[in-house]
C-alpha cells in the first residue's frame, strides 16, 4: 500500500509505523541526492511556516528555515520575545490564529503538551523541533547517518552513553525499537529512562527484533557500530550542571571508550551542540571516527523530506 503522510504532524515517532519511518528515511536520501545535484525546485511556493522557539537553536532553526525557504516557502521565526505563547492569550487561541495564517508550525520548547495543543487547535501539521521529552527530527538524521556508514539500520548496534532520560536518549530508544536497531543505553542508576517508555519500547522491540539493553557499564559498548552521546545537562537543566558532572564524569566518550567497541570502523555520533571535554573528548569528536558534521547536515535533508511528505 502506498504511504501517504499528507496533513500529518510529527510530535513523536510513537505516532508513526515502522513503514512510515522507513519511507521518510528513503525519501531523505533522495532529497539529499537532489540537493547535491542542484535539483532544488519551488515545492513550497505559496506556503508559510511558523517557527516557534522557547529555547535556543542553531541546527534545527537553520535546517527548517533554509529547507523551506530554498524551495520557495516563507518561514517566519517567532521567539517567545515576539509572540504570545500562553502569556496574555491562551495557547489554544494562539494555535487557532496561527492555523489560519500558516501552512505548518514548528515548535521547540519545554513541554510536549504545548506541541500537542498546537497540533490540536491549529489544524495544520506541527513539527516537534525538540521538547523536554522528545527530539524526533534529530533522530531521523541520526539513523540516516548510521545508514550512510553501514547500510540498512535494522540489525545494527547503537550504543548511547550519557544522560539516559533526556529527549535524545528517549527518541533514539523509540526509533531504534521501531526500526529493529539494537539499542543499548549506558547510564548511571540515577539517570535511567522512565519505566513507561522502557515498557513501550520493549513491546515495539519484540515486534521489530531490536535488542534493547540498559546498563551502567560502558563496557557494554562492545561490538557497537555507533557510539552516541549528548550534553550532560540539557536546556532548562542548567542548575544541574555540577551534579551531572559528578555523575557522568566516568561516562565521557573518549578514545578508551570508543576502543571498547573493539572495532576500528565504529563511528561516533552527537546531536550537537557539544561541550568538548565533558561528554566527549576533543580527540574523539575531531577524530576519524566522528560523523557529527554529516549528522548535522542530514538535519536539513531529513527535515525537508518530512515537510515535503506532510505538506504536498
Ligand atoms: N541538534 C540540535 O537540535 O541542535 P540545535 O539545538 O542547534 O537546534
Ligand atoms: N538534550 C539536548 C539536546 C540538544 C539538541 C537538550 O535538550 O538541550
Amino acid at each position: 500500500m502506498a504511504i501517504t503522510l499528507k496533513g500529518r504532524s510529527l510530535l513523536t515517532w510513537l505516532d508513526y509505523s515502522e513503514e512510515e519511518i522507513r519511507y521518510l528515511l528513503d525519501f531523505s536520501k533522495k532529497v539529499k541526492e537532489e540537493s547535491k545535484t542542484g535539483q532544488i525546485s519551488r515545492r513550497f511556493e505559496g506556503k508559510t511556516l511558523a517557527l516557534l522557539f522557547e529555547k535556543r537553536s542553531t541546527r534545527t532553526r537553520c535546517a527548517f528555515e533554509t529547507a523551506f525557504g530554498e524551495e520557495g516557502g516563507h518561514p517566519v521565526f517567532l521567539s517567545t520575545a515576539d509572540i504570545q505563547l500562553g502569556a496574555k492569550e491562551s495557547l489554544e487561541d494562539t494555535a487557532r490564529v496561527l492555523g489560519r495564517m500558516f501552512t505548518a508550525i514548528q515548535f521547540r520548547g519545554f513541554k510536549q503538551s504545548t506541541a500537542e495543543t498546537l497540533a490540536k487547535y491549529s489544524g495544520v501539521p506541527v513539527y516537534n523541533g525538540l521538547t523536554d521529552q522528545f527530539h524526533p527530527t534529530q533522530v531521523l538524521a541520526d539513523i540516516m547517518t548510521l545508514e550512510e556508514s553501514f547500510g540498512p539500520a535494522a540489525g545494527r548496534k547503537l550504543c548511547y552513553v550519557g544522560d539516559g532520560r533526556n529527549n535524545i536518549a528517549r527518541s533514539l530508544f523509540i526509533i531504534c525499537a521501531k526500526l529493529g536497531v539494537h539499542f543499548t543505553v549506558v547510564t548511571p542508576a540515577g539517570l535511567l529512562p522512565d519505566k513507561e517508555l522502557v515498557d513501550k519500547c520493549s513491546g515495539l522491540a519484540a515486534k521489530s527484533g531490536a535488542k534493547i539493553r540498559i546498563a551502567e557499564n560502558p563496557g557494554e559498548a562492545e561490538g557497537a557500530d555507533a557510539v552516541y552521546t549528548d550534553v550532560w545537562a540539557s536546556m532548562g537543566e542548567e542548575s544541574k550542571k555540577e551534579e551531572r558532572k559528578a555523575l557522568l564524569g566516568p561516562y565521557q566518550v573518549n578514545q578508551a571508550l570508543m576502543d571498547k567497541t573493539g572495532r576500528k570502523d565504529s563511528i561516533f555520533l552527537h546531536c550537537l551542540p557539544a561541550v568538548k571535554g565533558e561528554e566527549v573528548s576533543v580527540e574523539v569528536i575531531e577524530g576519524p571516527q566522528s560523523r557529527v558534521w554529516d549528522q548535522a547536515e542530514n538535519r536539513k535533508h531529513t527535515i525537508k523530506a518530512i515537510m515535503l511528505a506532510t505538506l504536498l
